[in-house]
């Protein structure tokens, strides 16, 4: 079997951390690389942590070299300090990487985006995650994977006062999300995960997008 490697951004994350739990127990990849602010407390014969300053991608462009690349990076609004901050991490860094990584030969990009995705919407979040999609859609890779989950479920190392009142919110209404509804309907983590390995798998070609209910069924076939 060809020897294939992963490249995991976001890998101390919520999901990011679940994909790399993915990554590393399945036999599909002989090598998965991270890129981290911090070193994760993870160890594992497969698993190479590159610690580098994301401000200053293009000086560590031979670390971001993979068959296929795994962006599970993110803030929020609050957390950045401001819009333009909160850009730099959901655009500037992904657009980065997949670039950097495109010209050293990636094949695959799969990308965290989230519900509601439009480069033309009124709504700040929605916007950048739009047109983060558009611009990686222009690097050429022979599959670009979208995932556009809904609210995420899982445990969180900080608390996130908003997303554990949406959480519980939605968790009372779950038997509501039915019909056309079902895009809304929160997902666990581990479910986009999954779904993010599985379909890299598969090599489809172009640009792929999985709303949050399609995620949904990859993780309920397993
Ligand atoms: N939360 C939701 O309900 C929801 C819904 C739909 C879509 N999404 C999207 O899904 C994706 C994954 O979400 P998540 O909740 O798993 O994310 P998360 O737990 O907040 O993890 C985000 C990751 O991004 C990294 N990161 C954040 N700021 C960074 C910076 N300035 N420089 C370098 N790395 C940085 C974090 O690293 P550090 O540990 O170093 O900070 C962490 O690994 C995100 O793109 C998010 O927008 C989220």
């Amino acid at each position: 079997m060809r020897k294939k490697t992963a490249l995991l951004l976001g890998g101390s994350g919520l999901v990011g951390g679940l994909c790399l739990d993915y990554l590393l127990n399945d036999s599909y990849y002989t090598q998965v690389k991270v890129l981290v602010r911090r070193p994760l407390s993870v160890e594992h014969p497969k698993l190479i942590q590159h610690q580098v300053d994301f401000d200053k991608l293009k000086d560590q462009h031979s670390k971001i070299k993979a068959n296929d690349v795994y962006c599970c990076l993110g803030t929020t609004i609050k957390k950045a300090g401001s819009q333009k901050a909160f850009r730099k991490v959901d655009f500037g860094y992904p657009k980065e990487i997949a670039v950097l990584s495109h010209a050293n030969g990636a094949e695959q990009f799969m990308l965290i985006s989230a519900l509601g995705a439009n480069p033309n919407s009124s709504i700040f979040y929605n916007r950048i995650k739009g047109e983060v999609e558009q611009a990686i859609a222009q690097c050429g890779f022979q599959g670009f994977y979208i995932f556009r989950p809904s609210l995420l479920l899982g445990e969180r190392q900080e608390r996130r006062l908003s997303e554990e009142f949406g959480q519980k919110i939605f968790q009372w209404f779950s038997f509501g999300f039915m019909g056309w509804l079902k895009k809304y309907k929160p997902i666990e983590g581990k479910a986009v995960a999954f779904a993010m390995l599985q379909m890299a798998k598969e090599k489809r070609r172009g640009k792929q997008i999985f709303e949050s209910s399609h995620i949904q069924s990859i993780y309920d076939q397993r």
